[in-house]
């Protein structure tokens, strides 16, 4: 371990944080040791990879001090913000500035940023097409994490722009739901395009591909996607894929989304709304060779769901 660059990995026990561990504690000879990041080292995530070979800390995204001990001696950091526990642009700012001054204060020779376009630059503030919201945001958790790579501003940074997960369909409840004529279907203000798309596991992949390149890619900005498909598309292969019938596309507009009421419905509208309407901008801040280069074993939409379909509600 002592011989090993560890990586100070914020949000191991999560989604992005633990594929990235997964990844580097899988590859015992890759050179790499994992330091685990939570605000609690006793949960099931956290002694899991504790059992794996993790180093496991305790720090706080609010509270720079346990930040810059936890980043103290690591060769890198993971940093990823979680906006769906507190829905607030302006938290995931503030934690995103505690995290590059904690990796300045402990001389971090790499950090990835996970971040997100700023979609305010798409559109003029005086487009009507979707409303702002918390005052200054078109999508507060693409917009808030744009505004937050300035705060990397002389760190020795990588900016990985992630895509939707797969995973959202079990993790999100976004599935396809069985009527009561046992048709299956699901709803999007998708239209007819296409969706940046990947298995949530293949990020962290990626992200161990940037790192063990070395400086190759600080200072860069790195898109990445799976696989690019139609709501309809993803329907004709959940399809398939499952077992389930022809799985109905309910196509609506990007207003009646936002009205849906759940928690981060208007969030989700104007999200989608953005991917329907900026389709080419969108799809081209990604790209799948890129990360198929840094992770070989990217997955397409058809081998993600082999792997996942036990976990998708039916
Ligand atoms: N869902 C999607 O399709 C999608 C696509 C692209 C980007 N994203 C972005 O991904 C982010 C969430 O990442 P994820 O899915 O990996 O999250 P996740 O699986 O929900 O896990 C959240 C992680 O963040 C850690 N965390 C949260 N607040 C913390 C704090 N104050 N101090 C220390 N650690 C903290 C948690 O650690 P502990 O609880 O153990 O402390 C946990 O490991 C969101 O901001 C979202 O915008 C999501």
């Amino acid at each position: 371990m002592a011989d090993k660059k560890i990586i100070a990995v914020v949000g191991a026990t999560g989604s992005q944080g633990g594929g990235l561990a997964r990844a580097i504690l899988a590859d015992p000879n890759g050179g790499f040791a994992v330091r685990a990041i939570t605000r609690d080292t006793n949960k099931d995530n956290a002694k899991a990879l504790a059992s794996q070979g993790a180093e496991v800390v305790s720090a706080n995204l609010d509270d720079v001090e346990s930040l810059k001990k936890a980043f103290a001696g690591a060769h890198g950091v993971f940093a990823v913000t979680n906006f769906w526990e507190h829905f607030s642009g302006e938290k995931e700012k503030a934690q995103a500035k505690n995290i590059a001054e904690a990796a300045k204060a402990a001389g971090v020779k790499h950090v990835i940023w996970s971040t997100l376009e700023d979609t305010r630059t798409l559109m003029d503030s005086s487009d009507k097409r979707m409303p702002m919201l918390q005052e200054k945001y078109r999508v507060p958790h693409f917009d808030a994490k744009a505004e937050a790579n300035a705060h990397f501003a002389g760190v020795p940074v990588t900016y990985l722009v992630t895509s939707f997960y797969w995973d959202n369909l079990y993790m999100f409840g976004l599935a396809p739901k069985k009527g009561d004529d046992g048709v299956y279907s699901w709803t999007f203000p998708m239209g007819n395009s296409k969706l940046a798309g990947m298995a949530v596991e293949d990020i962290g992949k990626v992200a161990y591909g940037i790192f063990k390149a070395g400086s190759q890619y600080i200072g860069k900005t790195v898109g990445i996607t799976g696989e690019n498909l139609t709501i309809e598309e993803m329907g004709q292969k959940l399809s398939k894929g499952l077992g389930i019938g022809p799985v109905k596309y309910n196509a609506v507009e990007p207003d009646a989304y936002r009205g849906f009421g759940f928690p981060g419905a208007d969030e989700m509208g104007n999200m989608f709304q953005v991917y329907r309407d900026f389709e080419k901008q969108c799809l081209g801040a990604r790209s799948a060779d890129v990360a198929r280069q840094l992770n070989p074993q990217l997955q397409t939409f058809d081998q993600w769901l082999a792997k996942n379909k036990s976990r998708i509600p039916l």
